[in-house]
């Protein structure tokens, strides 16, 4: 019977008749894209495949309640009506640490010997394979059924771009062969270089501007709001990790790409198994000779040690894993002509020259402005205006001067003079001992300090509003919109302005308070980012968080801090002679003195407690939630290692305390819980049977932590 129907012209089809049609089209295009994808084997032509495909997209034209969950034309139709949602991953997405030169791959090799305890003849095996220059992404199946696609984000949460992923030719609907109920498959998406250049031609053509790499090109089209634009892109993709999953699937990172390539997940070809650090490096040069000849971009190689097991123990340190490592290409170089050197005033204050270059492309970017770093790199490398430089740009980092081709500098040039006043508000501009960095002194009335605050505020890492950009920001607080990070929770209130702005219609004006509504909610964590406190990263933000809890805990605690470091600002070895907060705040893992003191600064300064307060009236900050400690024993409690372990290596005995929930220090004070001696203590065993504090064996360690 479906064969007859298959035979009608479409336009002579019954409801019923449609409906039937949908099923088996969805269902033949389905398995004809496993046998292309997963057997690399397609049983019909390209011109037949498009044939189904356009039959399937005709019927849903002439019938579109009748278009089914699993069409595939789900798969280039459902354009998202506004923005991505926003999705929380199950398990975060990491990054990389870099490795430079073969040191540095020795090095990795050397501290994961060290930090696992291994002998000197024990072989580490790791994966070996291209990192792929493009834009990670999660795709979750649920019960062998693709159910999300996510970007990156942050790391903790991304876009939801699953109408897009779904037009990618080579993402299965469905995963034939069994596989766990959850299955989250990662990896990075990316263009090939051919159909880059297609584009772009095309774009030219249609008088659109152009792509600068395949990167953004690949960037662009995946975060379309229109899916039908995406699917005429042939967008790719290389699986390489996995996120959660419902069962483990493999014990070694070789078996689990093994398995994604049974799943019909294209795996890159170039991945091997390298046994020390020279196989690595071999391995490097020869990917390196082979670079040119790839249809797609790579940045680098990335390592991974093969045994899952390792993994696990190896854990990570802020958000890269210990057992992975990317070995990068050598920065490309460009020369060019430095026109101007202008000041920049970031959001701390920090004065940054800045080179203005006639534009060079490096590495198929253009690259127009590079960093100059500070007065000093300016004094040490004599740059100057009009000289003709060297510039180099690695990856995603900001280009830099290399170096000045003094024989091509002209005849009239003058050493820089570096201001002493701030360019954008007069303030003084002064430098503290021992920094580099040279500081607008402004605080919040330097308007360009103002405004960088308000941007770092709405950045990615921070609030992440979507529709309320850098550009937004300056326009706004221009137009006297947005003046403090408060104002922009009460946008709502202008409305009738931001309507009548240029350019903005009602539907513009609803969505971005739409978003702004979405993000009345924060995390503590991001909340203590945002507000660009000198030195607090994402995750010293998070180490923060998780210390203090709540908002108001944290808040009052850096209260005492500063009033501790107010009543004695001079002591900087011991912050325990300074007061209990400081010093809490001091210990915390990553937190040192010159930190804290930042911190405390802000805090210290009533215009950035307003700030504080503002906010806190109208949002709704989260608090932190705990991390799972599994053994409540040593939650929280604070642990010295002393003496030579014999059992784990002291890196690895104190990841796990740490991943428990406990505090790991270097000395031992009254306020220590535990000091865990190995072979040989010394003096901090002594100390701490004189103050009473329980003195563990490794054994007797490991059992209280259950391991
Ligand atoms: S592994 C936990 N493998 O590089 C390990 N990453 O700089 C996660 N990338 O965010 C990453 N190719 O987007 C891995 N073969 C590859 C990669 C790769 C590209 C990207 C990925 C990651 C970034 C880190």
């Amino acid at each position: 019977m479906s064969n007859d129907i298959a035979a009608v012209a479409i336009d002579q089809l019954t409801e019923a008749q449609a409906k039937e049609e949908l099923a088996r089209l969805a269902h033949e295009i389905g398995e004809h894209d496993r046998s292309y994808h997963q057997d690399d084997a397609p049983t019909i032509s390209d011109a037949e495949y498009d044939a189904l495909r356009q039959r399937n997209q005709k019927i849903e034209a002439l019938f579109p309640k009748l278009v089914r969950k699993d069409s595939p034309s789900v798969r280039v139709g459902a354009a998202v009506a506004s923005g991505f949602a926003k999705v929380r991953h199950a398990v975060p997405m990491l990054s990389l640490g870099n490795a430079f030169d073969d040191d540095d791959v020795q090095e990795f090799f050397a501290r994961i010997r060290r930090f696992l305890g291994l002998g000197e003849d024990e072989q580490i095996d790791v994966v070996a394979e291209p990192k792929i220059d493009g834009l990670s992404i999660s795709l979750r199946y649920e019960n062998g059924e693709f159910a999300l696609a996510a970007t990156r984000g942050d790391g903790q949460e991304g876009e939801n771009v699953t109408a897009n992923v779904a037009t990618m030719q080579e993402i299965s609907n469905t995963i034939a062969a069994a596989v766990p109920d959850v299955l989250e498959v990662r990896g990075e998406v990316y263009l090939g270089h051919t159909a880059f250049r297609s584009i772009n031609e095309q774009r030219a053509q249609d008088g659109e501007a152009t792509f600068a790499n395949p990167r953004n090109a690949a960037a662009g089209s995946l975060r379309q709001l229109d899916s039908t634009i995406t699917a005429q892109r042939p967008l790719q993709m290389f699986a390489y990790a996995w996120g959660e999953l419902g069962e483990p699937v493999a014990e070694t990172q070789w078996e689990f790409l093994q398995s994604l390539k049974r799943w019909g997940f294209p795996v890159n070809p170039l991945a091997e198994i390298c046994t020390s650090p020279e196989d690595a490096i071999a391995y490097h040069k020869k990917i390196s000779e082979l670079r040119a000849d790839l249809d797609y971009d790579i940045d680098g190689l990335v390592y991974k040690v093969n045994r899952l097991d390792w993994q696990q123990r190896l854990g990570f340190v802020s958000r890269a894993p210990r057992w992975a490592i990317a070995h990068k290409f050598p920065a490309e170089k460009a020369q060019t002509v430095l026109n101007e050197i202008t000041i920049q005033v970031g959001r701390t204050g920090a004065l940054t020259p800045v080179a203005n270059l006639t534009p060079i492309t490096v590495g198929g970017v253009v690259v127009s402005r590079a960093t100059l770093h500070n007065a000093d790199e300016i004094e040490r490398k004599d740059i100057r205006e009009g000289d003709t430089v060297i510039i180099q740009r690695a990856g995603d980092v900001i280009p830099q001067v290399v170096e000045v081709l003094s024989d091509k500098r002209p005849d009239d040039s003058k050493p820089f003079t570096f201001p002493d006043h701030c360019p954008e508000c007069g303030s003084v501009a002064i430098r503290e001992p021992d920094e580099a960095v040279i500081r607008c002194t402004g605080g919040l009335i330097c308007p360009a300090q103002k405004l960088e605050r308000l941007k770092h505020f709405v950045s990615r890492q921070a609030f992440d509003i979507d529709g309320l950009g850098g550009k937004h920001i300056d326009a706004f607080q221009a137009e006297g919109l947005v003046n403090t990070p408060g104002d922009i929770f009460r946008l709502h209130e202008r409305h009738e302005t931001l309507r009548q702005r240029e350019g903005w219609g009602d539907k513009s004006v609803d969505n971005l308070i739409a978003s702004i509504e979405q993000r009345r909610t924060i995390p503590l964590e991001r909340f203590i980012y945002a507000l660009g406190i000198r030195q607090v990263g994402q995750a010293t933000g998070r180490q923060l968080a998780l210390h203090y809890g709540s908002l108001n805990a944290w808040v009052s605690a850096m209260q005492q801090a500063t009033n501790e470091r107010q009543s004695n600002p001079d002591e900087q070895k011991k912050p325990e002679l300074v007061g209990d907060a400081f010093s809490a705040l001091c210990d915390i893992d990553g937190i040192g003195v010159s930190m804290a003191d930042d911190i405390v600064q802000f805090i210290g300064e009533p215009q950035n407690l307003e700030v504080i307060e503002d906010l806190a009236v109208s949002l709704n900050v989260e608090d932190a939630a705990q991390p799972d400690t599994g053994s409540a024993e040593i939650a929280g409690k604070t642990v010295v290692f002393t003496g030579s372990l014999e059992t784990i290596s002291r890196a690895e005995a104190k990841a796990t305390a740490e991943a428990l929930g406990a505090k790991v220090t270097g000395s031992v004070s009254k306020k220590t819980d535990y000091v865990v001696v190995g072979a040989d203590p010394g003096s901090k065993a002594t100390k701490a049977k004189d103050l009473g504090i329980p003195v563990l064996s490794e054994d007797e360690w490991q059992k209280l932590i259950g391991a």
